[in-house]
């Protein structure tokens, strides 16, 4: 009995353990194995994926939402059914840690390698706590303050399970026509290189902890130069002006260390630029060592056919990868074709590893194989988004956007205790015209409207408001009388005018940027009354603020604030801050100067500003100089310039040139100035602009304080690039001016040798 007892428990043992040798793998994969070098893991995984499932690792899907009724949606269930078999490597749109959650589970445990999904969202200016739009920010110059609201942005995403976001923009624009200017850093390449590399170093954080997001810099290249300000419209720029206008702030983005970049919707040298080998493979990834991946824009692989390049989706999948693009945005070409083209022999296996490599270096990055859910945490997502200490920020962001742009007697700042107001504007009291395009996952709900921040700060009782005008802009005998009888109450009246800002952000161009009309009459009737009036000017980009000059007291160019609007306002005109913006674009004088800028060439024929003009480079019926030029930007103090002085008139290739120039606060509140230093090349193998921004400080000086500030010149800052990319530096009489702004500015000359 004894002995069958041991045999049965023998066998017994045996079997078990001959399972359990069964059911343990054969050695965990290496792609598996955390601790192997990301290389290792992504050439392991490579050889074992098919060209199918490396094709799916291309394809970028537009989810939205999977749970709930969507769940038996049979266009939802049919991307999330191709995702379980490997035939998605990213999702956009797919927010929040529910719905990342389901989806990431749907994948990890239906398809056969267990590749998690990357999910990418618009995350332009805020998550959830909604920042003011990107062109606002760059104009506080402030890029310690931006690299800081940029990990907020990136920590409320990051809490959401999102783990990319396609920002930062890095388009130059002339065309306050173009809807998407709100989103840039601005007119100037300077300028706009460190505000993108800001937003990129924020965003992206040392490594890509569970605070921090991928960036995506875009749009890849000079999607800012669309002829006439008209959305997804013609590009015909030079070389020299793709080198020295549009590729720095790209240039350094990537210098930053941004993951990816994505293509844009233009043609460069007539060639799209999703599959223009030049700018994605020749610039990017050769010239610049770009190692990241190229994401399309929505479609543009497929829109190659549209532009007349690509015969059809398959060549547009062929023409896209051989230019070097990766993952193919919501065209759905690449995971369709790539596996045919590479049977056919048009696309090498080497080229789809390659793509496909690149986009699972950020898998790996991210510790995706290692915990697909790291971002998806329900407790962390409730805590961060929407917290104090976000919107606390977005605040200070807010108040130090807001653009002072004239202040005649000194009107502003309003005594804060007990000054009756009148308050006219429809934007005023409007949450949703608060918000551009980029909302993301912001709510109007959440915003504080002027309003609400004025009845707060100055006591709700002194505040007499009024709509003034309808959400058109128009207005009527009633409206009118109404905000008249408003004014007749307060000593002063605060008008809020400009554009809805749901008129900002993509396919928002706008062939009129004037001030409606019918807040043009609503300001003369208010005017008539004789009180001071105080315009806030709410849009999301530069407008034409000729025609409102001789009918208000005040401009306050108030932007699109997000979610803080009402409160920075409100302790602006109250003085509790004293502004400091400066704007980074252009104020044109009239539309009929567009595009206008600071950083032009000076012609053959440049116009005095004053004495006879014939036969000069100009209009006949307005200026050449914009309203308001780039850099300037008042204060409730004044800032006096002196002492400009150079370390050399003459110096060498080698030898630095040290700048000193006195700034003094000579009014009677503290304040932050934005002290700007401009070169100019007087003559060179390509002709150079008449100014070019090179360095800046934002300096605090007390009342009545001053300080000297110095600057440093070095033979990079005096280069520019010939038409293929090669920087020169060239001897010969330079200029070097400092001032405020671009245009009010001290100068001294000096020689490279
Ligand atoms: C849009 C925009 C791009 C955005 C993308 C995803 O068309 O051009 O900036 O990131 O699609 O929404």
């Amino acid at each position: 009995m004894r002995k069958q007892f041991f045999a049965v428990a023998t066998l017994l043992i045996m079997t078990i353990a001959v399972q359990a040798q069964n059911s343990k793998p054969a050695g965990t994969p290496l792609y598996k194995n955390a601790k192997a070098p990301i290389e290792q893991r992504i050439k392991d995984l490579l050889q074992r994926m098919t060209l199918e499932e490396k094709a799916g690792q291309l394809n970028q899907v537009n989810g939205g939402v999977f749970t709930g009724p969507a769940a038996n949606d049979p266009g939802q269930k049919a991307k999330l059914d191709l995702a379980k078999k490997g035939g998605v490597g990213s999702f956009l749109n797919v927010i929040g840690v529910a719905e990342t959650r389901n989806a990431q589970q749907a994948v990890m445990e239906n398809s056969r390698l267990g590749i998690p999904l990357l999910f990418g969202f618009d995350v332009i200016h805020g998550y959830r706590t909604v920042f003011p739009i990107p062109l606002a920010e760059a104009g506080t110059w402030d890029l310690a303050a931006i690299e800081k609201n940029a990990t907020v942005h990136a920590k409320e995403a990051a809490a959401a399970g999102v783990h990319w976001t396609f920002a930062p923009m890095c388009d130059i624009s002339n065309d306050p026509r173009w809807g998407r200017v709100m989103e840039g850093g601005g007119e100037d390449p300077y300028l706009g290189g460190l505000v993108a590399a800001a937003r990129v170093k924020g965003l992206q954080g040392k490594q890509f902890d569970a605070e921090h997001i991928m960036a995506c810099i875009k749009h890849f290249a000079v999607y800012g130069a669309v002829e006439a300000g008209r959305e997804y419209n013609n590009v015909d720029v030079s070389r020299v002006a793709l080198w020295n206008k549009y590729l720095p702030p790209y240039k350094a983005a990537v210098e930053a260390g941004a993951a990816t970049v994505m293509n844009s919707f233009n043609v460069f040298d007539g060639i799209p630029a999703s599959g223009n080998k030049y700018l994605v493979t020749d610039i990017l990834q050769k010239k610049w060592g770009f190692k990241g991946f190229v994401v399309s824009d929505w479609g543009s692989f497929g829109e190659m056919i549209n532009h007349g390049y690509a015969v059809d989706e398959k060549d547009a999948a062929l023409k896209a990868l051989q230019a070097g693009s990766h993952m193919d945005m919501e065209a759905n070409v690449s995971g369709r074709f790539v596996p045919q083209l590479v049977k056919e022999g048009k696309l090498t296996m080497a080229q789809v590893d390659d793509a496909v490599g690149r986009i699972l270096y950020f898998k790996f990055k991210l510790g995706l194989f290692e915990d697909p859910y790291k971002y998806s945490n329900a407790d962390r997502e409730a805590a961060t988004l929407f917290n104090a200490a976000n919107r606390a920020q977005a605040l200070e962001a807010a108040k130090k956007s807001i653009l002072l742009l004239k202040n005649n007697h000194e009107v502003l700042p309003l005594k804060a205790e007990g000054t009756k107001i009148a308050l006219i504007g429809l934007y005023a009291n409007s949450k949703e015209d608060m918000f551009d395009f980029w909302i993301a996952n912001g709510t109007a709900n959440d915003a504080v409207t002027v309003k609400e921040g004025m009845e707060k700060r100055f006591g709700a009782n002194n505040i007499n408001y009024a709509p003034g005008y309808m959400a058109d802009g128009s207005t009527d005998e009633q409206l009118v009388k109404d905000a008249v009888a408003a004014a007749d109450k307060a000593a002063v009246v605060v008008v809020n005018i400009g554009i809805s800002g749901k008129m900002a952000g993509e396919d928002r161009a706008l062939a009129n940027i004037n001030i409606p009309e019918g807040q043009i009459r609503l300001l003369r009737a208010l005017q008539k009354q004789g009180r001071p009036v105080i315009a806030l000017v709410s849009s999301g980009r530069p407008l034409v603020l000729t025609n409102i000059q001789d009918i208000t007291t005040a401009i306050v160019q108030t932007w699109i604030l997000g979610t803080e609007t009402g409160n920075a306002v409100a302790a602006m005109l109250a003085g509790d801050y004293n502004p400091s913006a400066k704007t980074v674009m252009t104020f044109p004088y009239a539309l009929g100067q567009v595009p206008v800028y600071y950083n032009h060439f000076n012609t053959n024929r440049p116009a005095p500003e004053t004495g006879d003009a014939s036969w000069k480079s100009r209009y006949r019926d307005i200026p050449n100089e914009p309203l308001y030029p780039f850099g300037y930007g008042l204060s409730y103090t004044n800032y006096h310039y002196s002492n400009l002085s150079l370390s050399s008139e003459k110096i060498t290739r080698s030898q630095p040139l040290q700048v000193r120039v006195t700034v003094k606060n000579s009014g009677k509140v503290d304040g932050e100035e934005v002290v700007q230093l401009y070169i100019r090349d007087i003559a060179a193998s390509i002709v150079r602009p008449v100014k070019e921004l090179k360095a800046f400080q934002k300096v605090f000086l007390k009342a009545g304080e001053s300080k000297e500030i110095s600057f440093v010149l070095t033979g990079k800052d005096l280069s520019f690039y010939d038409g293929e990319g090669n920087t020169r530096l060239e001897n010969g009489a330079f200029k070097v001016m400092v001032g405020g702004d671009s245009k009010t500015v001290l100068e001294k000359g000096f020689e490279l040798q």
